[in-house]
């Protein structure tokens, strides 16, 4: 495994398994500089969304980097205002304009905010016209699923949830898998709100000591092993770096245990019951 390694989605598309994250990175020159970063150092999946509002820094690295389209992984994701208005082509077209390409590799429904199965059906049309390769859904849990299976048999090729010890969504990945649908994992490292309650937990600590590794390295590793997505976020150029050195060790079956222990169900986002944005 490495930082190519790719997944194949139900769809056939191919995804690398690390991706790089840009919430909270400021359009500009931060975002631009970390998504520069993050390609030169062999990151080629990168994770926006239009809500983080840095689709057109991110498009400019894209650009700038000189890389071929058709080697970088592109994400991005529909929001809930254009769900709920039912603006889903012209929010697709907003963002491919400001990302300057012309298609998506991944497109996700952000949240299941009203109107997500039709937002999904129109998304199957735009699929099939070519301006996005694979869709997805991101906060959704069975119950918005099967909402979607009702409607469809396209089955969405991606559901990127919250995940991380804290919160290892072992059902809700165990229904995706027997489903077909890959995983991504949001706030691998907690997220900016858990305050590095995770990268700098004394368990997890002890065991990136024991490989000589950090927090951070140990909580993406982690997801790599269980076969799930990971989208660490860092505007911090060796920290990019950092995250990206999670291939050349291997948690074992002690650690994952006890890794397990973490679990107390805590949230650091919104939870897709409740959110109200
Ligand atoms: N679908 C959704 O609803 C949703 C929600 C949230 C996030 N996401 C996606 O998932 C990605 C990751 O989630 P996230 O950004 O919430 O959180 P994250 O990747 O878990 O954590 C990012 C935080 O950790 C810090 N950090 C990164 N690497 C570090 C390291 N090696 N050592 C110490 N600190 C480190 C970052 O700071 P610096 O940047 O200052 O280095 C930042 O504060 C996002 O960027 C976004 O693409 C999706």
């Amino acid at each position: 495994m490495d930082l190519k390694s790719t997944l194949k989605l139900n769809d056939g598309n191919e995804i690398p398994l690390l991706g790089f994250g840009v919430f909270r990175a400021a359009e500009g020159e931060e975002t631009y500089q970390a998504v520069i970063k993050a390609l030169d150092i062999g990151y080629r999946h990168l994770d926006t969304a239009m809500i983080y509002g840095n689709e057109v820094s991110v498009g400019k690295a894209l650009y700038d980097s000189g890389l071929k389209r058709q080697e970088v992984f592109v994400t991005t994701k529909l929001w809930n205002d254009d769900v709920r208005k039912g603006n889903i082509r012209s929010a697709l077209e907003a963002s491919l304009a400001r990302l300057k390409l012309d298609y998506i590799d991944l497109y996700l429904i952000h949240w299941p905010a009203d109107g997500y199965v039709k937002a999904y059906l129109e998304m199957i049309k735009l699929k099939e016209e070519g301006l996005i390769k694979s869709i997805g859904v991101s906060n959704f849990h069975e119950h918005h699923l099967n909402d979607i299976f009702k409607a469809t048999d396209v089955c969405p090729a991606v559901d990127q949830i919250e995940c991380h010890p804290h919160l290892p969504q072992h059902k809700l990945i165990k229904f995706c898998a027997d489903k077909g649908i890959a995983v991504e994992a949001w706030s691998p490292l907690g997220g900016q709100r858990s305050q590095g309650a995770l990268i700098n937990d004394p368990l997890i600590l002890k065991i990136a000591d024991k490989y000589g590794k950090s927090g951070a390295q140990v909580l993406i590793r982690w997801q790599l092993q269980r076969g799930v997505i990971v989208l660490p976020k860092s505007v911090h150029a060796q920290r990019i770096e950092q995250n990206a050195q999670v291939f050349d060790f291997s948690l074992d079956s002690e650690d994952l245990e006890l890794i397990e222990t973490l679990n107390n169900g805590q949230r650091y986002g919104s939870d897709p019951e409740t959110f109200d944005f």
